[in-house]
């Protein structure tokens, strides 16, 4: 049996550290599930690291139901979290209930919005159909980026306050965690121990309830944007060239395939076909 949101909830009360990492493939998500990884979330940053788009306003509802469908196949153990992107929910609180619906019918247990005290309305909406809902504040890729680009949130005394009713608000409406992204980590850690659901930081600090990482990121494939906040434990994108660079070069000098990586006829069935055909 699959984590589930009582688990991540009942983490925080045992004082356990949750982790998080980005999926949006079965292949990868496969390996993150087997790692004992808790939370596997299908980002709308797929939109960036799968698709390459230069953000994630361009990400359709088609596009994260078949990454979670994909992510689905491949989870055994994590709780599987999926964002619903940009103008999914927005508009409308009936978009926003119809859309987490896709979502968790392509297999999440539950759906990520991004939005402080002005999505409390659609949060509460959409937990009381019965669907978990994890909160998003501090940078917010689907909106602030286009009026501020990629800045630290939380600076200020104002804008720290708002950011704390903000937590306290989406609290209220019932989601059962929060992504802190980029907020100083001064106020990540005391909405931390302000509300009882679990805090996510991504670039938040170390007193966060739990942390997540875009998964290219974390194995340094994705080489367009280097965040400070991500830590690279190991670059496979080096590993990935140099690897295609040996194949082309065996290709080119008829190293592979080798007689490993071939099949055969029978020899009496050879025979006869060279004598049918003379040669
Ligand atoms: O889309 C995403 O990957 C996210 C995380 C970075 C929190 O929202």
């Amino acid at each position: 049996m699959h984590k589930t949101v009582l688990d991540i909830l009942n983490m925080k009360k045992e004082k356990k550290k949750i982790s998080v990492i980005t999926s949006y493939d079965y292949t990868l998500a496969s390996l993150c599930d087997k790692s004992g990884i808790d939370v596997l979330l299908v980002g709308d940053s797929a939109g960036m690291v799968m698709l390459g788009y230069e953000n994630t306003i361009p990400v359709t509802m088609d596009q994260m139901c078949m990454f979670t469908e994909a992510v689905s196949r491949a989870r055994e153990n994590s709780l599987l979290v999926s964002d619903l992107p940009f103008m999914s929910y927005q508009a409308s609180i009936e978009d926003a209930i119809n859309n987490s619906g896709r979502l968790i019918k392509a297999g999440a247990d539950a759906v990520k919005l991004e939005g402080g005290s002005i999505m409390a309305e659609t949060i509460s909406a959409i937990v009381d159909v019965g669907i978990p809902v994890m909160g998003h504040i501090g940078l917010q890729p689907q909106t602030t980026i286009l009026s501020q680009g990629y800045k630290v949130q939380g600076k200020t005394k104002d804008t720290a306050m708002r950011l704390i009713e903000d937590a306290k608000e989406l609290e209220e409406a019932g989601v059962f965690s929060i992504t802190l992204e980029m907020v100083s980590h001064e106020v990540a850690e005391i909405i931390s121990e302000t509300v009882s659901v679990p805090t996510i930081g991504i670039g938040s600090g170390v007193n966060c309830d739990g942390q997540v990482l875009v998964v290219q990121d974390l194995l340094g494939m994705y080489d367009k944007i280097k965040p400070k906040f991500a830590k690279r434990y190991m670059n496979l994108s080096e590993d990935i060239v140099k690897s295609l660079e040996n194949y082309k070069k065996d290709v080119e000098s008829g190293v592979f395939p080798s007689e490993k990586n071939w099949f055969s006829m029978d020899d009496k069935e050879l025979k006869k076909l060279r004598d049918q055909i003379g040669s």
